[in-house]
């Protein structure tokens, strides 16, 4: 981030887009001192593509399918995004493997969110995969994307209980209400020069977060409740 402007979000998308719209939002509210400069999906009919042209944002589609290999599709991302100059790339349901053509120009500038509690369950299918493994929690990581699937050092982590009665639908959506609080936190952090990436790993205020990142903590209300929480 340089001189007094906001710092610069790209948001890239495959779908739904509620964790771009949680990152929109939250840059609307002044919750998240930045702006989000460009919106990219890798299918035409994505349903966030639509709602964030509607938002009045800047939107691409690169569709995967017209390139012939992943590498030639992740240099035709980096030229878009390149135009755009974003000081944070986010990737949020974006389902494509990138490959080093991609993440090696924004290293270090590259954040994901991942449905899981990595280490645990990178991939598909994590809720179920939880539920299947008997697990009391999931949740939800913020990470630092690096060339490994889902490998990257996490930066935020949020759990959330595994009640009795679950399915992975019903877990998904109180795991998604935790994404939609800590996206915009970790990328407040970022662009306040909290949040870095080394050699040496993920660094928040200088100290290194632990291997399965900070905790988040959601503010609790006046009644003790946890503020945003279902009922
Ligand atoms: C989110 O749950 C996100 O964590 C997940 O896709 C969903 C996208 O929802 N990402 C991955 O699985 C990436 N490996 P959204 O389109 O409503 O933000």
């Amino acid at each position: 981030m340089s001189g007094r402007s906001p710092g610069r979000i790209a948001v890239l998308i495959s779908g739904r887009g509620s964790n771009m719209h949680a990152l929109i939002d939250a840059c609307n509210s002044g919750a998240l001192p930045a702006e989000v400069c460009l919106v990219i999906s890798n299918r035409a009919d994505a349903e966030g593509l639509r709602s964030a042209r509607e938002a009045g944002i800047e939107t691409a589609c690169i569709a995967h399918a017209d390139f012939p290999d992943r590498e030639a599709f992740d240099s035709a991302l980096v030229a878009r995004l390149q135009q755009a100059q974003p000081d944070l790339v986010a990737l949020a349901g974006f389902m494509r493997i990138l490959t080093p053509v991609f993440i090696t120009p924004f290293a270090g500038r590259l954040l994901n969110i991942h449905p899981s509690l990595l280490p645990k369950y990178p991939g598909l299918h994590t809720h179920q995969r939880a539920i299947d493994a008997g697990d009391s929690e999931a949740g939800s990581t913020v990470h630092f994307v690096t060339p490994e699937l889902d490998g990257g050092p996490p930066v935020l982590q949020a759990r959330v209980p595994i009640q009795a009665h679950d399915t992975a639908d019903s877990l998904a959506l109180r795991v998604l209400e935790m994404e939609h609080a800590i996206y915009p936190l970790a990328a407040r952090w970022f662009l306040q020069g909290r949040l870095t990436l080394d050699k040496q790993g993920a660094h928040f205020d200088g100290q290194k977060i632990p291997a399965n990142g900070l905790h988040y903590r959601p503010p609790v209300n006046a009644d003790g409740a946890a503020a945003g929480s279902r009922p």
